[in-house]
């Protein structure tokens, strides 16, 4: 009987199972009814009584180590299980599924001609003060330029109001920095306008502002014909057209030649063979002054333009709300997953 106690204590312990199924065979094999331990004290009845004591202490203490090996095992099992889930390297990947929204492309797309040219991008927030979106960018308090850009507000004195445009991160950038300064900020912009085809009150701009000594009307010129022709191909053409900003002197719009006929003329251009993509100029002075940057040493050039009307253009949608639907039909056609 005792060389029998032995013998199992040592397999109890010898026992290592490598999964659930063996744990349970453990379990029958030893501690069930018909096992192994329950039978020892079936026999033990037939223990002369002399060697009842050290052999009854030696069948209870087998028992507890059947019990505390077990649990350990299953315990220790449990832990790799979990382990396993976590890092099993051996499981197929998810599958991606999807793919980037076009604004997300067409933005991409546009910083990284950017950032090879030097810029960096910046961000600015989306809830703005009217100091930011409009006095610093020299709309007059009361005049009619603030019209131009129909504005959610938020709140009244001081106003707050989602910003109508990105050329409200140039002013954050120039507070905090002094020249040179190149940046180009993405991101979202908000206008109180009745949702159309060709309008909506959200959409993306990118804007572009590069502050220096000595930057003229030249070198913005030069880096958005650049731009130009790295995002339409090298055939493009641009054009200069005479505008208005209160925050540019002098301003102009530019258009680029139709991408979609080669500029002779089709329903994307309108059939004039140019499309209009962004408005520009030189930083008026009175805005580099309201951002604590001296006019008389420094100049730059800003740029902004609609991430729709460019994707638009890209990709020959004619319905600006589309961006906007999430409309799987639509959106499974841009299946970018860089
Ligand atoms: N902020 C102008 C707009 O929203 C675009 C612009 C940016 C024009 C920078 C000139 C310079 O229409």
């Amino acid at each position: 009987m005792k060389e029998k106690i032995i013998e199992l204590s040592k397999q109890i312990r010898q026992f290592d199972p490598q999964n659930k199924q063996q744990l349970e065979e453990f379990k029958i094999k030893f501690l069930s009814k018909k096992g192994m331990i329950p039978s020892l004290f079936q026999e033990f009845k037939q223990v002369p009584p002399e060697e009842r004591k050290t052999i009854g202490i030696l069948l209870n203490e087998l028992k507890q180590l059947a019990h505390e090996h077990l649990e350990a095992s299953a315990l220790k099992f449990e832990e790799i299980v979990s382990q396993t889930v976590q890092i099993d390297t051996s499981l197929p990947a998810a599958s991606i599924t999807g793919g980037r929204h076009p604004i997300s492309i067409v933005s991409r797309d546009i910083n990284t001609i950017f950032e090879r040219l030097g810029f960096v991008i910046a961000e600015g927030p989306e809830i703005e003060d009217d100091f930011h979106n409009f006095t610093a960018l020299n709309f007059p308090e009361e005049h009619p330029a603030r019209d131009m850009q129909d504005t959610f507000f938020i709140a009244k004195s001081p106003d707050i109001a989602l910003r109508t445009h990105t050329s409200s991160v140039q002013v954050r950038v120039m507070e905090q920095s002094q020249p040179p300064i190149r940046i180009i900020a993405p991101g979202r912009v908000f206008r109180n306008e009745a949702i159309s085809a060709r309008a909506h009150c959200i959409f993306h701009q990118v804007e572009g502002l590069y502050i220096d000594k000595d930057v003229s009307f030249a070198d913005l010129k030069q880096t958005l014909f650049y731009f130009a022709r790295e995002f339409f191909g090298t055939n493009t053409k641009i054009r200069f057209r005479p505008s208005y900003f209160p925050f540019t002197e002098t301003s102009a719009e530019m258009d680029v030649s139709c991408n979609i006929c080669g500029g002779k003329g089709c329903t994307v251009c309108k059939y004039s063979g140019w499309v209009e993509i962004l408005g520009c100029g030189m930083v008026d002075p009175n805005v580099l002054e309201a951002c604590n940057i001296n006019p008389e040493i420094y100049s730059g050039y800003a740029f902004g333009m609609g991430i729709e009307r460019i994707a638009m253009m890209k990709y020959q949608i004619n319905d600006l709300r589309l961006f906007f639907e999430n409309d799987m039909r639509f959106l499974s056609q841009f299946s970018s997953l860089v």
